[in-house]
């Protein structure tokens, strides 16, 4: 080696040991406002984004992250409540990168954020290799393509929104219109191999009955659960997020199909907004900062197809619509990013019609192409009908339309009262791709489009 690679090399690998976790490094904490912890001391050795352990007056150790520098000092943030920690506590830098060693032994059980097991159950047990809490999605030009159709289990969305293995959508509902709930039937009826779900900034009792009853133990055998509630700092909520994908990352790398679904994706916006903020960024749209809009993206698409090989991901996100205002702007970035939405509408809630997804309204990018030529003919025959009944439903419900003036409307009327029931699902009832395909066919007085295409699966055989 060259006398000048040398002393370069000698330089990274000192760098490298400056950065390692247990090397000491010590500030002190000059200043607390709110949230933001100010130190000073150890100013050149940290970048946005490293960890630091406050040591509290009765030794516990707070986790923080750096989140921005302001006037010679340096800002963090807390994991943890900020209680103990006065003028003057000692900061000691942590490891720079964190990271996560998820394990097969992980399936069936409910972690935190930092993957530390919070049911109650026995420590988890350490995978090989390390994960990245924020890691990054394959580079575009090595990811394969997205695959073949994934049973979700939900036959409105099988049928009318076909979701394709490493497809990304968002779920869009204002509150109670049946988010979670259609994210627990999906935990209990896909065909996916593991589910990983992410928890973020739901109250306490709302998780905790998610798990216990929409999941029991059927849907958490082949789930992993990373929680982080409400009450927890901005910090554990964002990187609830982060862990969520990093343990279905894992997953993907074991080649296997993974669903990954996270409740509420505004949730982690607003974690963001909060931290941000918190760190002095101005905000930008409705008091979001440009780093939730930069953020989103990061996180979103850690889902998809992985590279040649391995399995995928894929990934349905849930966004609260406040005020039922569709174009707020996290709901607006996130269209942006997925491919495709799935709308839940309060009026079809109202009605008692579960799951309430207004199909018109919804899409899925990838559908057209992953169907087959009588399947999509099928779906577009149904959707056409719905359409036709929505136009006229007014006229219809105040009696003006004559049956017999229009052949289109007065078949849209026919078959009104089967759609309406073959959308609707209950909790407990699972359905299977194949499933949905014959019955709407048969509902509509069509062939079932699976019949005489030899790649479709056996119909019958997946019955629930
Ligand atoms: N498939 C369904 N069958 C029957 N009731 C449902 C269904 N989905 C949702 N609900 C009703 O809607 C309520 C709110 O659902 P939830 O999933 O908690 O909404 P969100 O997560 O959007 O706030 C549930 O308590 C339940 O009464
Ligand atoms: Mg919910």
């Amino acid at each position: 080696m060259s006398e000048p690679l040398l002393s370069e090399t000698i330089r990274g690998l000192t760098k490298e040991i400056e950065r390692l976790p247990g090397h000491t490094l010590f500030g002190r904490v000059s200043a607390i406002q709110g949230m933001l912890v100010e130190i000073g001391g150890i100013l050149g050795q940290l970048s946005v984004g490293d960890r630091c352990r406050v040591i509290a007056r009765d030794q516990r150790r707070v986790p923080c992250e750096v989140v921005g520098f302001a006037e010679g000092k340096t800002l963090l943030m807390p994991f943890e409540p900020l209680d103990g920690i006065g003028l003057g506590a000692r900061v000691e830098v942590a490891d720079a990168d964190p990271v996560l060693y998820p394990a097969d032994g992980w399936l069936g059980r409910v972690v935190n954020a930092f993957g530390d097991p919070v049911d109650g159950g026995p420590p988890l047990p350490a995978g090989e290799r390390a994960y990245a809490i924020r890691g990054r999605p394959p580079p575009a030009h090595t990811r394969q393509r997205v695959g073949g159709k994934l049973d979700l289990g939900v036959r409105v969305i099988n049928t009318f929104l076909t979701c394709c293995k490493g497809q990304r959508m968002g779920i869009f509902a204002g509150s109670g219109v049946g988010k979670s709930t259609v994210l627990s039937m999906m935990t209990r009826h896909t065909t996916a191999d593991v589910i990983v779900l992410g928890l973020v900034g739901e109250r306490g009792r709302e998780a905790r009955e998610f798990i216990e009853d929409d999941l029991g133990e059927e849907g958490m055998r082949r789930a992993v659960v990373v929680v982080a509630t409400s009450d927890e700092t901005p910090l554990m909520r964002r990187q609830a997020a982060y862990t969520t994908l990093a343990v279905a990352e894992y997953f993907r790398d074991q080649g296997k199909e993974v669903l990954c679904l996270m409740d509420s994706v505004t949730r982690f916006a607003m974690a963001q907004r909060e931290i941000s903020l918190s760190a002095g960024e101005p905000p930008a749209s409705k008091g979001y900062t440009p780093t939730v809009f930069a953020e989103l993206p990061r996180l979103l698409e850690r889902a998809g197809p992985g590279r040649i090989g391995q399995g995928s991901i894929t990934g349905l996100f849930t966004v609260l619509v406040e005020g039922d205002d569709h174009n707020e702007p996290v709901s607006d970035a996130v269209r942006g990013i997925l491919d495709g939405h799935i709308v839940l509408d309060r009026a079809i809630a109202e009605r008692g019609r579960y799951p309430a997804v207004n199909v018109l309204r919804s899409v899925s990018r990838t559908m057209p192409d992953c169907n087959s030529e009588p399947e999509n003919q099928l779906v577009d025959r149904a959707r056409r009908l719905m359409a036709t009944f929505e136009d006229m439903s007014e006229l219809i419900r105040l009696g003006a339309y004559r049956s017999g003036s229009n052949a289109e409307v007065d078949q849209a009327i026919h078959y009104q009262p089967g759609l309406d029931d073959f959308l609707s699902q209950r909790k407990d009832d699972a359905t299977s791709l194949a499933d949905g395909y014959r019955r709407l066919a048969g509902l509509l007085d069509l062939d079932d489009p699976n019949l005489d295409d030899p790649t479709a699966p056996p119909t019958g055989a997946a019955d629930g």
